[in-house]
């Protein structure tokens, strides 16, 4: 495995490989990323990691100083995974005041972008200068990050990019909680609690399952339940899967998403729901 900060000396590492695949990351590596590295190895000879926190994706009160960097304990992870590492410096990618950016669609700035203002626009702006620096065939994003990786595709596919986008399911830990670099905010009563954000989910899965169509009266009762639990629910939502568009009746491929706060840590979730015909 290789670490590598520099641009140019990455694009000379890469030059004639036909087969890379690629996972951006912000590091603070855990379980969830390593699944996604090693799907990248099933898809491509070559892996490549991104390790950068990117400025970019922040809101001014978040928490982007906060932001876990854990590089050494990072790289030992990724030592029998990964071919190549990528970490390069905020100058490096940005070595002058970023002027342009990918103005990603509305759907944008509803759910975690209503709350977060400009995060999408600058989450897409940093992949498209990553897979424009590395160049892959393949590259791996977390279902996690559903908003995230449904705007990455849209991305890719309308600015002709000829890459082939993979979706790396969640992992989840025993009880269920969908791992995320966030988790380590949480304090032991906060981490037992933090289980009812799928639960709530895996309850709308089952109504909707069972032949429950009212999507609104769902999304309340789940906020409702997560309210009296002591979160602050920011939303939950029933989406069509392929547009991030509220369902219409006859929509059979939906996700419930949803993001709350547990104190001061926000978790965001979501679960893919199939309705069957007969
Ligand atoms: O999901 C993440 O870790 C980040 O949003 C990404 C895709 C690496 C871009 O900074």
């Amino acid at each position: 495995m290789r670490q590598i900060s520099n641009i140019s000396e990455l694009r000379k590492h890469l030059a004639g490989e036909t087969s890379v695949a690629f996972v951006p990351t912000m590091g603070n590596l855990h379980e969830g990323h390593l699944d996604l590295v090693r799907c990248a190895s099933e898809h491509g000879k070559c892996v490549v990691v991104s390790v950068f926190v990117n400025p970019l994706q922040f809101g001014p009160s978040e928490d982007f100083d906060k932001y876990p960097r854990t590089l050494a304990a990072d790289l030992a992870k990724l030592k029998e995974l990964a071919n190549i590492v990528f970490v390069p410096s905020v100058s490096e990618m940005y070595p002058q005041q970023q002027t342009v950016y990918i103005e990603p669609p509305p759907i944008s700035n509803e759910l975690c972008g209503e709350i977060r203002p400009g995060h999408f626009r600058g989450m897409a702006t940093v992949v498209l200068k990553l897979l424009n620096i590395v160049q892959p065939q393949v590259a791996i994003f977390g279902k996690k990050d559903y908003q995230q990786l449904y705007l990455i595709r849209q991305m890719v596919e309308q600015m002709n990019m000829p890459i082939q986008v993979i979706g790396g399911e969640t992992v989840r830990a025993s009880d269920g909680l969908a791992l995320s670099s966030r988790n380590q905010y949480l304090s032991s009563t906060e981490r037992n609690e933090a289980v009812f954000l799928y639960q709530v989910l895996k309850t709308i899965q089952h109504s909707i399952q069972s032949g429950e169509r009212d999507m609104a009266k769902l999304e309340s009762e789940a906020s409702s339940t997560l309210a009296k639990r002591g979160w602050l629910v920011e939303y939950v939502s029933v989406r069509n899967r392929e547009t991030l568009n509220l369902p219409d009746i006859a929509d059979t491929k939906l996700v419930a998403l949803a993001a709350a706060r547990l104190g001061s840590t926000r978790l965001i979730d979501n679960l893919e729901i199939e309705i069957m015909n007969f």
